[in-house]
């Protein structure tokens, strides 16, 4: 096992660690937070809680939870979902390879658990998706055992708590912090330990206002005591993501509907419906939108790259939409719009690419950059 000395960590007697178990817990015990899944110790409830957690705020997540539980009750739902009703379960929280690992994941345990939840650590991080932190929190939260969940919030606390002189965005450095956690951990309730943890980092604790005067374990907090809180966590500045220009095009029928085309397989957002969409900013470049698809590179910079891509030439309106804004992780969009007018027989239709009316639009699953489009669009069309 890693031995903290090395890094410059000097852990606390046995008395000093209970001491600390017990102020933490008294303090859950009076303020944790009511959540729908601390309501409960199904696995497969604190799964689908963790995941949900893990990019999103419990506020944006509660009627998540709640409605993805109604869909599908148990493992075995998830696992014969149709992915069209599964990406609309998770329509707008983002990261939507959560949700397809979760449904190999459900499937893993119907084939390889005869369908019950593995009650073990390594059972548990054996399954599509889960990583050591989410393995942690569904061993500690629905089967009592001692196994840290070290997320961003912990890992924030811990370095103030020792004040560790290590990046916390370093993956690397996770195992120090892990190292910590497992010494610290309360064995007798593990589940509540981390979640305790939780409430502090997302609080009083939080990244950007932090109110260390109220932290119930200040009086342990080296950082506090020695005057260096504003020093950590180390954090150093991740790669910013990058920009790209792309158009997208709203074709409209005489009918008044809209083309709407499905994200092929290995594609950003595959599986998704979305607007025609035409990357300009690397022209004759690969590019990121069309890794893919060797075939549309030479040409995707104006409307009639549209028309070449697409074989078909609308007629182009003179509105002007506002410019829609996405930013994930690794790509910040810049999209600006067009609207045309094409005659439905001009057009050959496929799977892939559909006429959708105005009222329909609802049941094709739509990401957030898509949903911004129809908003402008909307607003634009009153
Ligand atoms: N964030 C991640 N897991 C959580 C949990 N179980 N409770 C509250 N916030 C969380």
């Amino acid at each position: 096992m890693l031995d903290l000395k090395d890094y410059g960590i000097e852990m606390w007697d046995e008395s000093k660690i209970a001491s600390f178990r017990r102020t933490l817990m008294t303090w859950y015990d009076q303020e944790k937070r009511d959540l729908p899944w601390r309501r409960t110790s199904n696995p497969y409830h604190i799964w689908i809680s963790e995941i949900m957690l893990q990019q999103t705020q419990v506020v944006t997540v509660i009627p998540y939870y709640e409605r993805f539980l109604d869909w599908f009750p148990k493992v075995e739902d998830l696992a014969n979902a149709p992915e069209e009703k599964l990406l609309k379960a998770w329509e707008g929280l983002g990261y939507y390879s959560r949700v397809r690992n979760m449904q190999k994941a459900a499937q893993q345990i119907m084939t390889d658990f005869d369908g019950i939840f593995p009650s073990t650590y390594d059972d548990i991080a054996s399954l599509k998706g889960i990583g050591p932190y989410t393995a942690g929190a569904i061993s500690s939260i629905a089967f009592n055992l001692p196994e840290p969940a070290v997320d961003g919030n912990v890992m924030r606390v811990m370095a103030r708590l020792f004040e560790v002189d290590y990046d916390i965005g370093d993956t690397k450095n996770r195992k120090i912090f892990q190292a910590i956690m497992e010494i610290l951990i309360d064995p007798e309730r593990p589940g509540d330990f981390n979640q305790a943890l939780m409430d502090l980092g997302t609080d009083i604790e939080s990244a950007k206002n932090p109110r260390p005067d109220e932290s119930p374990i200040r009086f342990f907090n080296a950082a506090y005591l020695n005057g260096t809180y504003h020093k950590y966590p180390i954090k150093l500045p991740k790669k910013k993501p990058k920009p790209l220009e792309i158009h997208a095009f709203i074709i409209r029928n005489q009918e008044g509907e809209l083309l709407l085309e499905k994200n092929i397989q290995g594609r950003l957002l595959a599986g998704f419906w979305s607007f025609p969409l035409l990357e300009t900013s690397f022209i004759g470049k690969q590019t990121s939108l069309f890794e893919d698809d060797q075939s549309l590179l030479e040409t995707h910079s104006q409307k009639d790259s549209f028309e070449e891509a697409y074989a078909c030439q609308p007629t182009w309106t003179e509105r002007s939409f506002k410019q829609v804004k996405h930013t994930f992780s690794h790509q910040k969009w810049n999209l600006t719009l067009f609207e045309g007018i094409l005659n439905k027989d001009d057009l050959t239709l496929n799977e892939h690419l559909h006429w959708v009316k105005l009222d329909d639009l609802n049941s094709y699953p739509m990401a957030t950059p898509q949903k911004k489009i129809v908003a402008e669009y909307l607003a634009n069309n009153r």
